[in-house]
């Protein structure tokens, strides 16, 4: 049986790769600062536990980590997902966005990896998935300190592929651009504009599949018609 931990897996994409690996049959652990839609997520499935975190505060972090390794024994998959979009100008965007989205976006993954990393196991194809953005490689208007995050997320991303290539732990930067989520609710955007988040979710238990000989270091979804 083996057991995956995605971050921020109530809605969007990160409930979407849940579903998939449900359907693989893997062990799930997820969180999400929202108590009911933890529960209601437990309920969907019995092979998954939620906690109730606030991934942008350290000590919360690092409870869900305890939390994570007194219920598994070993990590395979590791997702950092977790994220906010605060749109706006990096110039005119409120006191604290930055601040919001470097603890949300960045400081989540870290902490949790730091914290999980002696339960990956080294040479057994185990994986961690970091959710960047093709915001992680270009700027675009009203994008301000999510870019910025975002950047800082794949080059973190790209740290840990170096340091954990010795140990057989394969790390892989996701880049997905626009994607039907909350964040695009009432956007009015025929359906086909933007990817599904299962699109995304795909990519990734794709690249879960290789062997262990074989990384996908980065996967870069994009909508057919391009970005946005
Ligand atoms: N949608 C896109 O177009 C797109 C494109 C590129 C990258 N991404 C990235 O994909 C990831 C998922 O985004 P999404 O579009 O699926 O967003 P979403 O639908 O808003 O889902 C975000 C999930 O993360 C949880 N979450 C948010 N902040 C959290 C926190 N501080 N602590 C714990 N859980 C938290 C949310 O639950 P609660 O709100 O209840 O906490 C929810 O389960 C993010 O990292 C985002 O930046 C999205």
């Amino acid at each position: 049986m083996k057991n995956v931990v995605v971050t921020g897996g109530t809605k969007g994409i990160g409930k979407a790769i849940i579903n998939q690996f449900n359907e693989r049959g893997y062990q799930i652990i997820t969180c999400s600062r929202t108590a009911e839609d933890c529960k209601a997520i437990e309920a969907e499935m019995s092979n998954l536990k939620a906690f109730q975190t606030d991934m942008s505060k350290k000590e919360e972090v690092l409870r869900f980590g305890q939390q994570v390794k007194d219920h598994f024994n070993q990590i395979d998959i590791l997702i950092n997902n977790a994220g906010i979009f605060i749109p706006g100008l990096s110039s005119e965007e409120e006191d604290g966005a930055l601040e919001a989205m470097i603890e949300t976006n960045l400081y989540s993954a870290y902490y949790l990896t730091r914290s999980l990393l002696e339960h990956i196991p080294e040479n057994k194809a185990s994986h961690i998935f970091n959710m960047c953005s093709i915001a992680s490689i270009m700027a675009y208007p009203n994008g301000g300190s999510y870019s910025i995050s975002k950047f800082a997320l794949y080059g973190y991303t790209k740290v840990l592929r170096e340091e954990l290539k010795p140990k057989g732990i394969k790390v892989t930067a996701i880049l997905p651009g626009a994607t039907w989520s909350n964040s695009w609710k009432g956007v009015d955007l025929p359906e086909d504009r933007l990817m599904q988040a299962d699109d995304v979710a795909k990519s990734i238990v794709v690249a879960s599949d290789l062997s262990a000989s074989a990384v996908i270091e980065e996967i870069v979804l994009r909508p057919q018609l391009g970005d946005l």
